[in-house]
C-alpha cells in the first residue's frame, strides 16, 4: 500500500425527503444564492419548486441560471460568473447531475478571479479560492457531489478538460434516492457505466498489498451490478436506488483509491469523444472501458482474473489469461443488457477524428505529451489503437 492523504470534507445528507433541508443549510452560509440547474427536469419533477420554497422559508434570496446541458458549456459558465458578480451571490447551489454540478464549480472559481475561467482548464491558473458550493443531486452517476473536480466543454475549441482543486468540494451534498425515480432508462444505464468506471480507474492497478481497497472496490461493483437490473424493471425501487446512489458517491469521493496508484486513461480517452461528438460520458465509457481493459490487461493479468472471479462471477480456473478475458467479456455483456452501446459504431462515431482526439488526450497536440494511465503508460499512438479496437 502506498502512502496516502484522505480528505473528503463534503457533508452528505442521504435519504428520503432530505432535499427540503437545503434552505436551512444555505442560510448558515449565505444571504444570496445562485440556483443553478439543467434543461428542465427539475421543473417537471417539482424539485425546483420545493427547493425554491425551502430557500424562501429560510430567508435566503436567490438568483437563478438554468440551461446547463450534458457536457456543460464554457459559454454558460462565463454567463454564470457575470451573474454572480452583478447579483452579489455568495453561494452556488447546484440542483442536478454531474453537468450542473461541474458548471456550478467552474462558476464558483470564476466568480473569485478576474482572469478568464478557461485559464484554469489550460493550466495557466492555479488557485484555491472559490465560492462555497452546495448540491442537491438528481442523478447518481458522475460522483461530482463529493469530488474536487470540474469537467467543462469548450465548444469553440472542441475540447473537454478537467480542473481539480479541494476548494471545489461541495460543503454539503444532498442525496435523496426519491429524486431519481423520474430518470429515463438510458440515463440510468449511463450513470451505472460511469460509476463503475470510477471504481475501475482505481481498482486496476499494479500497486501490491491493497486487500482492503480491493475488497471495497469489489463490493461497490457487485452492489451496482446487482441493483442496476432491478431499476431497469422498476425505476421507483427506493432500496435499489439507495444502494446504487451510495455506491456512486463512494466510487468517487477518493476513498477507494487510497494507497493505490490510480489510472484514469479510460476517462481521458472518453472525454475526447464527448468533446467532439457530444455523446453522454457514461455511454462513451461503456464502450471505451472494456477495450482499454483488453489493451492493458497483460500488464497485471492477475488483477483482471481477480475481477472476473470476485466481481463478474466467473468460476476459478488455472487459465489466468482466459479468466481475465472472461471477466471483460462478462462486463461487456452486462453493459449490453442495460441497453448501453458496445462499439463506437453504436455511438455513430467513425474513424475520422482518432488522431485529433488521441493527441488532445495525451497533450501531444499542445507539444507537451504526458502518457496516460497508471497501469500501462499510453502514448497518443496507443490511444488511437484503443479507438480502433473499439470501432
Ligand atoms: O438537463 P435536465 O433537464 O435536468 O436533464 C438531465 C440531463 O439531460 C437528466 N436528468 C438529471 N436528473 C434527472 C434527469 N432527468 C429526469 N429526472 C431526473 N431526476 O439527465 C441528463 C444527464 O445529466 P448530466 O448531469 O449530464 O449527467 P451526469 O451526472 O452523468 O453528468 C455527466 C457529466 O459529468 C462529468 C462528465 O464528463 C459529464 O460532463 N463528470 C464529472 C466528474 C466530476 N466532476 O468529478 C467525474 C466524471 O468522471 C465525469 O467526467
Ligand atoms: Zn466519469
Amino acid at each position: 500500500m502506498l502512502n496516502f492523504d484522505f480528505y473528503s470534507p463534503t457533508r452528505v445528507l442521504f435519504g428520503m425527503g432530505r432535499h427540503r433541508e437545503i434552505g436551512a443549510l444555505a442560510a448558515q452560509r449565505a444571504k444570496k444564492v445562485l440556483l443553478h440547474y439543467g434543461g428542465g427536469s427539475v421543473k417537471r419533477s417539482g424539485v425546483y419548486g420545493e427547493i425554491a420554497s425551502s430557500l424562501e422559508e429560510n430567508g435566503v434570496q436567490f438568483a437563478e441560471l438554468g440551461g446547463v446541458v450534458p457536457n456543460p458549456r464554457l459559454s454558460l459558465v462565463r454567463k454564470g460568473v457575470e451573474l454572480c458578480l452583478s447579483e452579489g451571490v455568495d453561494l452556488i447551489l447546484a440542483v442536478g447531475g454531474g453537468s450542473v454540478i461541474d458548471s456550478a464549480k467552474a462558476i464558483a472559481m470564476g466568480a473569485c478571479h478576474k482572469e478568464d475561467v478557461w485559464d484554469f482548464f489550460e493550466g495557466k491558473l492555479k488557485d484555491l479560492s472559490a465560492l462555497p458550493l452546495a448540491v442537491v443531486l438528481t442523478i447518481p452517476a458522475a460522483g461530482s457531489e463529493s469530488s474536487p473536480v470540474t469537467v467543462i466543454s469548450n465548444e469553440e475549441k472542441k475540447l473537454k478538460e478537467g480542473y481539480r482543486s479541494d476548494a471545489l468540494r461541495p460543503f454539503v451534498s444532498i442525496v435523496n434516492p426519491e429524486l431519481f425515480f423520474t430518470l429515463p432508462e438510458d440515463q440510468i444505464a449511463n450513470g451505472v457505466a460511469d460509476m463503475m468506471s470510477h471504481v475501475f480507474e482505481r481498482y486496476f492497478t499494479d500497486t501490491a498489498k491493497t486487500d482492503l481497497t480491493d475488497g471495497l472496490c469489489e463490493a461497490a461493483l457487485r452492489t451496482i451490478i446487482k441493483n442496476a437490473p432491478v431499476l431497469m424493471d422498476d425505476r421507483r425501487d427506493y432500496d435499489a436506488w439507495a444502494e446504487i446512489a451510495f455506491s456512486a458517491t463512494l466510487a468517487h469521493n477518493g476513498l477507494l483509491g487510497m494507497g493505490r496508484k490510480e489510472d484514469w486513461a479510460s476517462h481521458r480517452i472518453e472525454h475526447q469523444l464527448s468533446a467532439v461528438y457530444d455523446i453522454a460520458h457514461g455511454a462513451g465509457l461503456a464502450v471505451i472501458a472494456p477495450f482499454w481493459m483488453k489493451y492493458v490487461y497483460g500488464d497485471n493479468v492477475g488483477m483482471f482474473a481477480q475481477f472476473a472471479m470476485n466481481v463478474m462471477g466467473a468460476a476459478p480456473s488455472r487459465d489466468i489469461e482466459g479468466l481475465a478475458l472472461e471477466g471483460i467479456g462478462r462486463l461487456r455483456r452486462f453493459f449490453s443488457s442495460l441497453g448501453l452501446p458496445s462499439t463506437l459504431r453504436d455511438l455513430g462515431i467513425g474513424s475520422g477524428d482518432f488522431e485529433f482526439m488521441a493527441k488532445n488526450a495525451t497533450g501531444a497536440a499542445r507539444g507537451s505529451e504526458k502518457p496516460l494511465g497508471g497501469l500501462k503508460k499510453l502514448l497518443w499512438q496507443d490511444v488511437v489503437e484503443i479507438y480502433r479496437l473499439a470501432q
